[in-house]
């Protein structure tokens, strides 16, 4: 495994294996993450102060540092016990995030699944899906303009089974946490996003193909912000 990370650099093709040790018929197609930047330059009170809607983007392409650093803000883990950037109730973590990605250096057009423990991407399509997401997006224009878009989704039955029907709320708040660390993140890199409430539901699932049990709850297309 370790060779074949070594040979494809920066994207990783990463062939899940058998226990024994042999390839999977059909391999699981993951992306490993540069590792995020947990210092960084700006405060946060600046980010706070300059954070704004964007739904205008340079055309130019983000860097996979950018889409690192974008995905450790919203989930990544800071702590051995496996506690991430944004809160949750009872540390259960019903947010899941996707990027259907367009422009990225290092990574190839398509829709990718973030998977915190290990930093890394994991692709569920092979093409740009941006156009598609937009359209679900009743049209919304930016949607499709960014180099990425993120997907933020919920799965309610993790904090459900906690806390019965109060779940949603608690999966709700916290995907206002997990937005507004993007929107600082992406401020702090001169980068512009929007949160997009508005789209049809099932026209979203549809995109990225989720499984049952599984919502949208906000689109965040990013990209570099005009000057
Ligand atoms: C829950 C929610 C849903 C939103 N949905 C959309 C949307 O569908 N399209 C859009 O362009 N902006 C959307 N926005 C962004 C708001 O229009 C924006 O936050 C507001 O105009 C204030 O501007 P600011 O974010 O720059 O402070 C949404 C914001 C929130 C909090």
């Amino acid at each position: 495994m370790k060779s074949i990370a070594l040979l494809l650099p920066p994207m990783v093709i990463a062939l899940a294996m058998h226990p024994a040790g042999a390839p999977r018929a059909q391999p699981a197609q993951s992306v490993e993450l540069p590792t995020p930047d947990r210092t960084g330059t700006m405060s946060v009170e600046r980010a706070l102060n300059q954070r704004r809607s964007v739904r205008a983007y340079q055309g130019e392409a983000m860097t996979l540092d950018d889409v690192s650093q974008l995905l450790w803000a919203a989930q990544g883990i800071t702590h051995a016990n496996g506690y991430r950037t944004a809160p949750s109730a009872g540390a259960l973590y019903p947010i899941e995030l996707h990027v259907v990605a367009g422009r990225v250096e290092g990574l190839a057009p398509g829709v990718y699944r973030y998977r915190p423990g290990d930093h890394l991407l994991v692709a569920t399509e092979r093409r740009d899906r941006r156009a598609d997401l937009a359209r679900a997006a009743l049209g919304q224009p930016w949607v499709q303009a960014g180099a990425i878009a993120m997907v933020i989704t919920a799965v309610y039955e993790r904090t459900a089974r906690k806390y019965g029907g109060r779940a949603p709320r608690y999966a709700h708040i916290e995907a206002g946490h997990v937005a507004q660390n993007i929107y600082l993140q992406a401020t702090a890199r001169n980068l512009g996003t929007v949160i997009v409430g508005a789209f049809d539901d099932a026209d979203v699932k549809a995109v990225l193909n989720l499984p049952d049990g599984e919502e949208p709850l906000a689109i965040m297309p990013v990209g570099r912000r005009q000057r």
